[in-house]
């Protein structure tokens, strides 16, 4: 079953187009991750499938549901690129508000907030108020709400950014986990290390999907011998048929 299914879409703001014929598929259990650099539109098309933004053209279906839909949204752990905590409350605090938020049970509260505090090693500060946070504490704290109610789809927005490389190898290997038990996660990055730990990869630049694949189906697409080399030869690909045009 695909979880996410993005068709012929077109997003943008107004009268600008950001995003041009972008199509995706992620299938149950597998992991996607966009890269790009900044201001590519990866933003931009997590926020469509989640629903924040109406597409201007196509279709986004989500857990075969027509997109924008509000009553999904519990079912989709959601980690936006800006964090959107409670300064004034402790880590816990903010926890519990959004854990109950998400439909968690009283019950199950305490168990949730241990797996995913353990997750991004937040166990010893949980008692601090999040106004005291460092950035990269931040983003972890907002990593662990994301996986808090155990949803079937994760939408991680730079999931990474200020998190140090030892936390990170960690945080993926949960991730691997996590879709090995069939969730279906979604990343956006612009760090190839995180994009060649994906299932699939979409390389975005300029709104256009320029390269998508396996990390290995792309390398031999290309013919280069790393992620990284096919992405940029995907760019330069784009630079010529632009000055074609
Ligand atoms: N709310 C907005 N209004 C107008 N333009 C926007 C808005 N958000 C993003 N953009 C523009 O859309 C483009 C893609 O941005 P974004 O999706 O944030 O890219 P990324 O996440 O890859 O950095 C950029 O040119 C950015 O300036
Ligand atoms: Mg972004």
């Amino acid at each position: 079953m695909n979880t996410i299914l993005v068709k012929d879409l077109q997003q943008g703001y107004g009268k600008t187009i950001v995003l041009k014929d972008i199509n995706l598929t992620v299938s149950a259990g597998e992991i996607l991750a966009l890269i790009g650099p900044s201001g590519s539109g990866k933003t931009t098309l997590v926020n469509t499938i989640m629903g924040m933004l109406k597409p201007h053209q196509g279709e986004v279906t989500v857990l075969n549901q027509s997109m924008p839909n509000r009553k999904l949204l519990a079912k989709i752990g959601f980690m936006a690129q800006t964090d959107a905590l409670y300064d004034t409350l402790t880590a816990r605090e903010n926890l519990t508000f959004f854990g109950q938020m998400m439909g968690v049970k009283r019950d199950d509260l305490k168990k949730q907030i241990k797996y995913a505090t353990d997750i991004v090693n937040l166990g010893p500060h949980l008692n601090k108020y999040v106004g005291s946070y460092s950035g990269g504490m931040k983003r972890r704290l907002s990593l662990a709400i994301s996986l808090i109610s155990d949803p079937e789809l994760l939408i991680l927005d730079e999931p990474t950014v200020g998190i140090d490389p030892e936390l990170r190898q960690q945080i993926w290997t949960e991730l691997h986990k996590t879709a090995k038990a069939g969730k279906t996660i979604l990343l956006t990055t612009h760090v190839m290390e995180d994009a060649e730990q994906a299932d699939q990869i979409m390389m975005i630049r300029r709104g256009e999907a320029i390269a998508q694949g396996t990390p290995d189906s792309l390398i031999s697409e290309f013919g280069v011998s790393s992620v990284e080399e096919a992405f940029l030869k995907a760019g330069r690909q784009q630079d010529e048929n632009l000055s074609n045009d």
